[in-house]
């Protein structure tokens, strides 16, 4: 029974970060939130003024914001140069920005060695749950258990929504055109794009509660 890596992958709002969390809770592992490391990068590229959609200025500076991710899954943290940005990285700018600065492949680069590093440091602590989009396709390949989860884009931006604070027909219409929109550019780069990764285990979220999804991928670990 060596380290376990979990590898949880899919598109905006499919459950991935509240499940990761808590099979990561319930297994004693540790738990990273790649999507928050692309946002904290985001954050820091629009707080220095570079043009997020400049793929080359993007790229000349993305080595520049130390990063520093708290990978315990009850309370998971995201620094930049020093600062707490859990908040900041979840605001509209950086949700409407993360995109475009996420298909740069130098800053896939610099976060790939970042999150291989994770994953090596957990190792001591028994694995670790990895979420993002490509997870199991190219930073953790060779995880023992690789989920795809995916659900309707209306019960996506339902609980998206409910997140934000706004249960409304209009707040609801707004987060799903959103979320379409991450996912097609998530989908359609170049390096690392989502996809389903190879061997992986595709479940649709949509008719089950938090608490039977965690229950199905703890069951898969079979530990
Ligand atoms: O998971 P979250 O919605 O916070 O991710 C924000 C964005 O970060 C995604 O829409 C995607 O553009 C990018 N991302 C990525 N690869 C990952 C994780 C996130 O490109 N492994």
């Amino acid at each position: 029974r060596g380290p376990l890596v979990i590898a949880v992958d899919g598109p905006s709002g499919s459950g991935k970060s509240s499940t990761s969390r808590a099979v990561a809770q319930r297994l004693g592992l540790r738990y990273l939130d790649t999507g928050a490391m692309y946002r904290a990068v985001t954050w820091w590229m629009l707080e220095a003024g570079v043009d997020v959609h400049d793929a080359d200025a993007v790229a000349a500076r993305c080595a520049e914001p130390e990063l520093v991710s708290g990978t315990d899954p009850g309370a998971p943290t995201i620094h930049v140069d020093g600062h707490d940005v859990g908040a900041a990285i979840r605001t509209g700018a950086v949700t409407g920005a993360v995109s475009p600065v996420s298909t740069v492949p130098a800053v896939r680069a610099r976060l790939l060695d970042l999150q291989r590093a994770e994953i090596a440091a957990a190792s001591a602590a028994g694995g670790i749950v990895v979420e993002g989009r490509d997870i199991g396709s190219v930073v953790a390949p060779d995880a023992d258990l690789k989920v795809y989860l995916t659900a309707d884009a209306g019960a996506r931006a339902v609980r998206r929504a409910a997140e934000e604070g706004g249960a409304g027909e209009e707040a609801v219409a707004a987060v799903r055109a959103s979320l379409l929109a991450r996912d097609e550019i998530d989908s359609g780069r170049a390096t690392a794009p989502l996809t389903m990764p190879d061997g992986a285990v595709h479940l649709d979220t949509t008719p089950y509660t938090l608490e039977e999804v965690v229950d199905r991928l703890v069951a898969l670990v079979g530990r």
